[in-house]
């Protein structure tokens, strides 16, 4: 069994931890691994409904999100989270359980500048949060506390996602959490001439 991991993007709505997920889900497939998603929007409409967006609600968000990470990683899957996360505590928190469960924790910031949201802004949300329709919005009117030292740090105000994700895909691999792309190919010709061997 490969061994679990955590992979836990934080950072501002619209700052790309849902693109990147998409786009790093078949490339992780492709390597064998199997993956399962938590993305914040979704686990608010399951996991967490009925939870706003106070900070004891969040943080409530974010401990739910972390156990389920902690019991899927443990058994040797790559989770992936996709969830502001604003507060630097929780996070902490959380990394301290996956860890104490024998998975490893890797941080993502997915880092983008308040302009460039506010002028994206894919949800209208920005628009609405600056004239001050929705109350708590993150990095308008809310916290974000950005992690100090994460373990990765991607920009979608400077990289392409396929860039981001291909950082995100050597660190995992520098660090023995997947396999390199060469040696699956490699594995995948010496199945194809085992069986062509039984067939003759
Ligand atoms: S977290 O703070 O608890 O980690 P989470 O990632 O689950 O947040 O949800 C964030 C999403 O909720 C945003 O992408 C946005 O679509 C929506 N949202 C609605 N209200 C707010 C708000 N006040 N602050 C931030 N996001 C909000």
């Amino acid at each position: 069994m490969s061994q679990g991991f955590t992979l836990w993007f934080t950072g501002l709505s619209g700052a790309g931890k849902t693109t990147l997920t998409n786009e790093l889900v078949p490339q992780l497939k492709a390597r064998g691994v199997k993956i399962e998603v938590l993305d914040g929007d979704e686990v608010r409409t399951n996991l967490s409904k009925g939870l706003g967006f106070s900070k004891e609600d969040r943080d409530t968000n974010i401990r739910r999100i972390g156990y389920v990470a902690r019991l899927l990683s443990r058994n040797g899957v790559g989770v992936i989270v996709a969830a502001i996360s604003p507060y630097k505590e929780i996070r902490d928190e959380v990394r301290k359980d996956v860890e104490a469960n024998g998975a490893t924790f890797v941080e993502v910031f997915v880092q983008a500048s308040l302009d460039t949201l506010v002028s994206r802004d894919v949800k209208g949300l920005y628009k609405k949060a600056i004239a001050g329709e929705i109350a708590n919005f993150t990095g308008v009117s809310d916290p974000y506390e950005a992690p100090e030292s994460p373990e990765i740090l991607v920009s979608s105000d400077t990289e392409t996602v396929a860039e981001s994700a291909a950082k995100i895909l050597d660190h995992l691999e520098e660090n023995g959490l997947i396999q390199p792309a060469y040696f699956l190919a490699q594995q995948e010709t010496e199945a194809r001439f085992a069986s062509a061997g039984e067939a003759q």
